[in-house]
């Protein structure tokens, strides 16, 4: 274990700090750190520019679905480290007269695909199959999502809305000094999965400008000719012909045959909190909710922010969250779910009956798994305010970082890596630890089990907060600490973003903190209660991008310092 004890780091709020913290809304109080500020509407994300055209498309007059398409789009040209035309992901919206829904456009696992494919004749998974190279990917959903979001709700053409980022894959974007050392990362392997002379096999600098002339002409076509370019047109063809070449089993029928799908979401209450967020295939909505309904009856702002107890009872949650979580959730169209019976309030009271605040519950069975987080930060996500106020949370991913790093150089863009998400055998942990059970194994037309939580917080009956991360596994507990460091603990949205963050996930038994953010007193406190401790895993926790809509009605933004994040509106 690598522990190091420090009270300095990323943006650590100490109790004492917390002290300070007197009312439920205090953005623009003295004593209090504030992300941007505005009147009417916002985008954040994980890149300027992405924001920035975000807000553009709402001040020409489009909504939110026409700057979810833009913004999904943008970050396709200026974050394929996760934002992508090959991946797919989930949108949690509600609309300003309080109506929700969410759209699912998770990936699909190819017709040619089947339970046991990344096994070797005695059963053992071959390593790296399902996370590198052709095999790797589902059918993409991005681009069926945008689409039919878009025609839904939105206002604007997608021709009007997609020309913009076509100017921007055109006129590039300047690499940022986080992206020059991920392509850095990733160079030879991109190199050896798609040739010497591939697009991203190039060595780039902080302050280089990339301009991706391929996904400006894909992006065109799409433009021209709607969703059905990528899924049925020339895209289609020179997708499937590319994944083919390379052993890949997606087929044109696959892509003809790809729907999003309109999913209820979860909702639940914690407190005089509404919480709305996505169902499964995402086990992030009933995740989340149970560990915030098993935590609720606790007294956690006496507890105090990131104290010994409060870590406690939280971790406690989680790891109880997490066994159901791997044992239950998978497709909704494939497996059945006992949702109703997973949020019970007795079902969960009883959950926690054996909770001993002086000892750590064990996880059971299983060994450690042997963890391999290196690439633990993909996926992306964004939120957005319209000035008629609906609201909506995305996050969409390409699993890994770069996906599969099967680049189609034709296309200008990355693959996926999500089969990854599938249990390629029971009892195996995927690349983030997470062991799976037969309700996440590998079927053909089948949705793989994802982690993705955006979601929506209602206050008093009126929207209040927009929210989501990526981070693997550790997705849903960053979104449930921010909403409690927001409820509970009276921060801004900026602070509730930016304090420091902890995870726990059955197994591997043990609870991750961000580098520096743990306090000695309260580490030999959770030491001497058998906890498990690892400070090392990874060097952050979630990436949270969020906007709280404030008592005076004007918009906070909470960007997170973590990653390049940014907040933009007007
Ligand atoms: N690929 C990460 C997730 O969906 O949870």
């Amino acid at each position: 274990m690598n522990r190091i004890v420090s009270t300095r780091g990323i943006a650590l709020l100490t109790s004492v700090q917390l002290l300070l913290f007197s009312c439920s809304r205090p953005a623009e109080e003295p004593n209090h750190k504030s992300g941007l500020i505005t009147e009417n509407a916002m985008v954040v994300s994980a890149r300027g520019e992405a924001s920035r055209i975000g807000v553009e498309i709402l001040k020409k007059g489009g909504n939110a679905f026409d700057a979810m398409m833009a913004t999904e789009m943008a970050l396709a040209v200026t974050f394929p480290f996760a934002g992508n035309l090959g991946g797919g992901g989930f949108a949690v919206y509600r609309m300003a007269d309080g109506e929700i829904g969410s759209l699912d456009y998770r990936e699909k696992a190819p017709m040619a695909a089947s339970r046991d494919m990344y096994l070797d004749e005695n059963g053992e998974v071959i390593p790296g199959l399902s996370t590198q190279g052709a095999l790797a990917s589902g059918v993409p959903g991005t681009i069926a999502g945008i689409f039919t979001a878009q025609a839904k709700f939105g206002k604007l053409s997608p021709a009007e809305i997609l020309q913009p980022v076509i100017d921007l894959a055109r006129n590039g974007f300047v690499v940022s000094q986080q992206q020059e050392s991920r392509l850095r990362g990733i160079l030879e392997v991109v190199r050896e999965v798609n040739g010497e002379d591939t697009f991203y096999g190039k060595e780039r600098s902080a302050g280089d400008t990339i301009k991706n002339l391929a996904l400006a002409q894909t992006l065109e076509r799409i433009a021209q000719n709607g969703r059905d370019e990528f899924y049925k047109g020339e895209t289609a063809k020179i997708l499937v012909d590319h994944l083919q070449s390379l052993g890949g089993i997606i087929t044109l029928e696959d892509l003809e045959s790809y729907q999003a799908v309109w999913r209820e979401p979860v909702v639940f209450d914690y407190k005089e909190l509404r919480i709305i967020s996505m169902a499964p295939p995402s086990s992030g909505g009933i995740t989340i909710g149970q560990i915030l309904k098993m935590v609720e009856p606790f007294d956690l702002k006496k507890m105090g922010h990131n104290s010994s107890e409060y870590i406690q009872v939280l971790t406690e949650a989680m790891r109880r969250a997490y066994a159901d979580r791997n044992f239950y959730l998978g497709d909704p169209d494939f497996v059945a779910i006992p949702v109703p019976e997973l949020l019970d309030d007795e079902y969960l009271k009883s959950r926690m009956e054996n909770y001993d605040p002086n000892l750590a519950t064990k996880s059971e069975d299983l060994a450690e798994g042997k963890v391999q987080f290196a690439e633990s930060m993909e996926t992306t996500h964004y939120s957005i305010m319209d000035a008629e106020g609906n609201a909506l949370a995305v996050t969409t991913t390409l699993n890994g970082a770069y996906g599969s790093k099967v680049y189609l150089d034709e296309l200008g863009f990355f693959m996926n890596n999500e089969m990854d998400d599938f249990s390629s055998k029971a009892g195996v942990p995927n690349m983030f630890g997470l062991i799976g059970a037969d309700a996440n194994s590998i079927a053909p037309g089948k949705r793989m089990l994802s982690s993705m939580t955006p979601t929506l917080v209602e206050r008093d009956g009126e929207l209040w907060m927009i929210l989501g991360t990526p981070g693997g596994s550790t997705i849903i507990t960053a979104v449930a600490q921010t909403i409690l460091n927001a409820y509970e603990f009276d921060m801004t949205m900026q602070e509730a973003v930016e304090a420091p963050r902890f995870h726990h996930q059955w197994l591997p038994d043990q609870i991750l903190f961000e580098e520096k953010s743990l306090d000695s007193s309260v580490y030999r406190s959770l030491s001497s209660k058998n906890y498990r401790i690892h400070e090392g895993r990874t060097p952050i926790i979630g990436s949270v991008d969020a906007i709280m809509r404030l008592p005076d009605g004007k918009l906070e933004g909470g960007a997170d310092p973590r990653r390049e994040n940014e907040a933009a509106g007007y």
